[in-house]
Parts: C-alpha cells; sequence; structure tokens
C-alpha cells in the first residue's frame, strides 16, 4: 500500500481545530482509496515563537522538505502583535513559503450552491455562479524586496521595494496559462503598469509567455480596475494571475464575494510535487478554543493536495463531495441557516468522514 508523509503546521488559533479535523479525513480517505497517510507535527508562527522562540524552527523546514506533502492551519494573534516584523508568526509563513520554494499560490473562490445567499452580492450580480481562481506570485515582489528605515530630511522613514525579475514572471505566467488551460482558457494579468516599473515589465512578459498558449486568451487589467470588475461583474474572470500583494488583497476581495471565507482552500506551489496547503481564512482568535470553527476550508484543502500534490484524484473527489454533502445537513455558525443544524468544528469533521 503507498504511504505518505504528510507534515502537519497546526499554528495557532483555531489551527489546531481545523487541521485535526482535515487529517482525520485524509485519513479516512486513504482507508477507502487504499493508501496510507503517516502524520508528523512541526511547529510555525506563535506557537513556534513560545516553544522554540522562533516563528520558523530549521526543524520545521527540514521536516516539510521530506515530506510528501505539508498542511497548515493558520499562524498569528493578538499575543504575538506586538513583536518586531521579523519576529512575528507572520514571518514564520513568510518564511516557509520562501524555503520551500513555494512561488505559486492558487486560490480559487467559488459559490457553493447551498451557501448562494451567504454572497453579500445580488443574484443579478452573481448569476449561476462565481467560479475565480486567483494565482499569485508568493515569494517575490515588495515581501521580499529591501525594505528599511532612514532619515530623510530629519524625518524617520520606512521603505520597501517592489522588484520582479524576468524568469520569476515567466515561471508565475506559466502557472497561470496552465491553469487557465485546464479551465476555461482565460487568463487576466493584474498589474498597475500605469505607474510601476516593474509592472511594465511583469506586462510585457506576461505577454510574450503568452505566444507560447493561443489557446488561452489573455487580458490585462490595472489593479484598481480588477478590484472593481470583481465586484461589479465577477462572472468575466476565470484565472487571474498578479503579484504577491496584488493577490494578497484581490483574492481576500475574491473570497469575501462567495461569502463565506471559512470555506475556502489554498495551494502553494513550487518546482517540486509536494506543495503547502492551507484554507485562505486567518486564526480566528476570537474563536480559538471555543469548537466552533469551520474545518471546511482546511478539509478542501486537504481535497487539493490529495489531488496535486499525491495524485489521489479519486479520493480528492470524493472529499469535495462529502463536503458538498454534509453541507445540505449540518453548518458551523459562521454558515448556519436555518433549517440546517448548527454543528461545532468536531462534528462538522465526523460528518464529512461518514459521508465518504
Ligand atoms: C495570506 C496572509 C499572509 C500574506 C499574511 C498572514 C502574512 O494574508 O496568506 O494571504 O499576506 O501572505
Ligand atoms: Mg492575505
Amino acid at each position: 500500500m503507498k504511504q505518505y508523509q504528510i507534515v502537519l503546521l497546526k499554528g495557532d488559533g483555531i489551527g489546531p481545530e481545523i487541521v485535526t479535523q482535515a487529517a482525520l479525513v485524509l485519513k479516512k480517505a486513504g482507508e477507502k482509496f487504499g493508501f496510507g497517510v503517516n502524520f508528523e507535527e512541526a511547529l510555525l508562527g506563535g506557537s513556534a515563537i513560545d516553544a522554540a522562540g522562533t516563528p520558523l524552527p530549521a526543524e520545521t523546514v527540514e521536516k516539510c522538505k521530506a515530506a510528501d506533502s505539508t498542511l497548515l492551519g493558520a499562524v498569528g494573534g493578538p499575543k504575538w502583535d506586538s513583536l518586531p516584523g521579523e519576529k512575528r508568526p507572520e514571518a514564520g509563513l513568510l518564511g516557509i513559503r520562501s524555503a520551500l520554494g513555494l512561488y505559486a499560490n492558487l486560490r480559487p473562490s467559488m459559490i457553493f450552491p447551498q451557501l448562494r445567499s451567504a454572497s453579500p452580492l445580488r443574484d443579478s450580480v452573481i448569476g449561476d455562479g462565481l467560479n475565480v481562481m486567483i494565482v499569485r506570485e508568493l515569494t517575490g515582489g515588495i515581501y521580499f524586496g529591501e525594505r528599511g528605515r532612514k532619515t530623510v530630511d530629519g524625518a524617520e522613514a520606512a521603505y520597501d521595494t517592489e522588484m520582479y525579475s524576468v524568469p520569476e514572471i515567466e515561471r508565475i505566467a506559466r502557472v497561470g496559462f496552465e491553469t487557465a488551460r485546464g479551465r476555461g482558457k482565460k487568463l487576466c494579468s493584474v498589474d498597475k503598469a500605469n505607474v510601476l516599473e516593474s509592472s511594465r515589465l511583469w506586462r510585457t512578459t506576461i505577454a510574450r509567455i503568452g505566444k507560447e498558449y493561443p489557446d488561452v486568451e489573455l487580458s490585462n487589467l490595472y489593479v484598481d480596475n480588477c478590484s472593481m470588475q470583481l465586484v461589479r461583474d465577477p462572472k468575466q474572470f476565470d484565472v487571474i494571475v498578479t503579484s504577491n500583494m496584488f493577490g494578497d488583497i484581490l483574492s481576500d476581495e475574491a473570497s469575501m464575494i462567495s461569502g463565506s471565507i471559512g470555506m475556502l482552500p489554498s495551494a502553494s506551489l513550487g518546482s517540486g510535487k509536494a506543495g503547502l496547503y492551507e484554507p485562505v481564512h486567518g486564526s480566528a482568535p476570537d474563536i480559538a478554543g471555543t469548537g466552533m470553527a469551520n474545518p471546511l476550508a482546511t478539509i478542501l484543502s486537504a481535497a487539493m493536495m490529495l489531488r496535486s500534490s499525491l495524485g489521489e484524484t479519486e479520493a480528492a473527489e470524493a472529499v469535495e463531495n462529502a463536503v458538498s454533502k454534509a453541507l445540505e445537513t449540518v453548518r458551523t455558525p459562521d454558515i448556519w441557516t436555518e433549517g440546517t443544524k448548527k454543528v461545532g468544528c468536531e462534528e462538522m469533521g465526523e460528518t464529512v468522514q461518514g459521508l465518504l
């Protein structure tokens, strides 16, 4: 029987609760579809700061590098908010993305038919659904550029720099085009080429790579226009490819359109197959420990892992179908509506397992 080694980075806040449920779902999927899943935990974020004095212990990177894939909960919380930048839990998250070379972040935003009323957009705007995939560059740009403080005209100043090299743009462009090729064959590249030099290089590089993909329709939007188009007519989008920071912002916007950020998974991929999978939402410290967190985004992230890193397509589909069926009867408070049973994290996870 095939055996997979999976690292669990439970992280902070609701992280441990949701990852535990997703791991149980993976285990159950293995029993059903004939593979074994072995878990190993490693520290990341605030819990790593508390236990090991750093948000990203070297041991965590080694474990992830050796594993078939990694499942992450979420990091951060008020307890660590006053730490300096490089010591914060978020530095651990950026560090692991970079250390594992995970330059492509895939963030799907879709409306589950059962949760349609959760979208803040009118029916006439949503139409028969929303299904956008944001491909966000994840290891470059302003997140990793030169930064610092200096004195300007006697006053304190701070700066961060946005820089992209041609190879960095080329490889994320290819992920964008390949992703579009496997879906609706439309790619929208988002930049701020009317102002930023890095965006101008981005745009010409994307266009050049686009010649290799004549079957994919390429368009370009400025990021301000894109953020407006996303709420004006989200159905126009298939795949969006964009820089690290623009992708961060637009993926939050797109997730809100779906109305249920607690449902959205994500995959971070590099040149290898392993990848790191995590929910789009954060550590929700306000509900941590109440048992009321929604584990479905993490469970759906595990499904993405089954498909993209482990090649267990059937199991991936089964998990997605089980989530869809579970939604018909049980809901966590964030997505609860009259006529369904309000349940906590554990019961939601158990329901999904039972439907596999
Ligand atoms: C995300 C988050 C992170 C990011 C933070 C927590 C560093 O917002 O994954 O979208 O900005 O990348
Ligand atoms: Mg974000």
